[in-house]
């Protein structure tokens, strides 16, 4: 396994020479100078940085309209039926929309690549909207977005006040009250949606760490807060060596262990209930896995849940927490100012750094924690921790 240690990697504390403050303060003068800007775009040389920052300040402009352009092809499956592409006509009769409206759409859908002219004025997949086909766990992202983006209509009253509208916050039911989570009485169908979505947006993550990550020493894999089964099943599949346990709040817990049994895996994979904030966590697990967990709570909820890991491990035991983090400031940022934004929506959480989630693990009492590359950091970063003696 290759690996970075982040003892030795830069720490957040991280401060610029002083001919580099020169040099950006005389580039903040050039930047936002009208006539820089008239010079730069008339130069032939430099026209194309201007002509390509215009282009970026305009597209963060309009994101919002080109994320309704999104969801309005998605509403409509225009993805999944131009995978044979079609006329204008055609679509417009299969989606019952007036074709100039339709038009409208699809046109907008090609500036984004998104869709793609074909011959004989047919519409086909782009180079953005063939993955968007290929993948329905995005698809069923960018159909959730529309609750996220109610939320987001007012920013400032979000970040002042924090999430005044129920739709995200109540979309995560454990968000609200995280101590008694499994006390809560919300109906089975949102422990059912919100496992859906999570599910169908998992592959993603389950991939980085399958490519990451080598399953060969371990025996016993407890997955904590493991939704629906979807990582238990394909590691299962991946390592038929191991033995699998799923611990997930109850209503949760139910669900995967139904798919579970419909998948055949029963002998060799189980679910069990319980809120890891209040409940010890099932032993005899010699890894466990924690994926897409921490971002959703808060530093002391995290460092609950990391103690109790630490004391259902055995020594030599080890932790794999997987999920999008915080590139630090040194590193261009990925998905950060979505996560962000999601994050605050939800009403709990953040986005971590590797330096912080490893330095909570380390407070819980992992020793060594290493940081594993993955090949799309976007999708997800893999901190690996073990139990053993910490050196004086
Ligand atoms: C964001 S989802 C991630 C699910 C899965 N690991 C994945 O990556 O798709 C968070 C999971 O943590 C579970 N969870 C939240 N609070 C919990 C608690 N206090 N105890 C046990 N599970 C909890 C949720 O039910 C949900 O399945």
């Amino acid at each position: 396994m290759k690996t970075l240690d982040l003892a030795k990697s830069d720490t957040p504390g991280w401060s610029r020479p002083a001919w580099r403050e020169l040099a950006d303060k005389w580039l903040d003068r050039c930047f936002t100078s009208e006539r820089f800007y008239r010079w730069s775009v008339s130069n032939p040389l430099t026209r194309w940085i201007t002509q390509r920052r215009s282009q970026q300040v305009f597209d963060l402009m309009a994101g919002f309209v080109y994320s309704q352009v999104l969801l309005a092809c998605v509403r409509l499956s225009i993805f999944q039926r131009v995978q044979e592409p079609q006329t204008l006509r055609a679509l417009a009769q299969q989606t019952e929309m007036r074709e100039a409206a339709l038009q409208r759409l699809l046109d907008s859908a090609v500036a984004l690549r998104l869709l793609a002219w074909r011959g004989d004025q047919r519409y086909g997949l782009g180079a953005l909207g063939a993955p968007i086909a290929a993948f329905p766990g995005i698809q069923a992202m960018i159909e959730h977005h529309a609750t996220l983006y109610q939320d987001l209509q007012d920013p400032l009253a979000l970040l002042r006040d924090g999430p005044m509208q129920p739709q995200m916050n109540g979309y995560w039911p454990y968000v609200n009250s995280p101590a008694s989570a499994q006390a809560i009485q919300s109906p089975d169908a949102t422990y059912q949606r919100y496992s859906d979505l999570m599910s169908a947006s998992q592959p993603f993550v389950v991939d980085e760490i399958l490519a990451a990550y080598s399953f060969e020493d371990h025996r016993h894999v407890l997955d904590v807060g493991g939704g629906q089964g979807t990582f238990v099943s394909r590691l299962a599949r991946h390592a038929p060596h191991l033995s699998l346990k799923l611990f997930d709040l109850p209503q949760v817990a139910q669900l995967a262990a139904q798919n579970l049994e419909r998948q055949g895996l029963a002998d060799r994979a189980t679910a069990a209930g319980g809120s890891f904030l209040t409940d010890e966590l099932p032993t005899g697990a010699d890894l466990v896995t924690l994926i897409r967990i921490a971002h959703d709570h808060p530093d002391q909820d995290v460092l609950t849940l990391l103690k109790a890991i630490y004391r259902a491990l055995p020594a030599g035991g080890t932790l794999l927490l997987a999920e999008p983090m915080a590139r630090e400031r040194h590193e261009s940022p990925l998905g950060d100012a979505y996560f962000h934004f999601y994050l605050l929506a939800m009403g709990s959480g953040r986005l971590r750094t590797p330096h912080e989630l490893s330095s909570l693990m380390k407070q819980a009492g992992f020793c060594l924690v290493e940081h594993v590359p993955t090949q799309m950091p976007l999708h997800a970063q893999i901190l690996v921790g073990r139990k053993s003696k910490c050196l004086p």
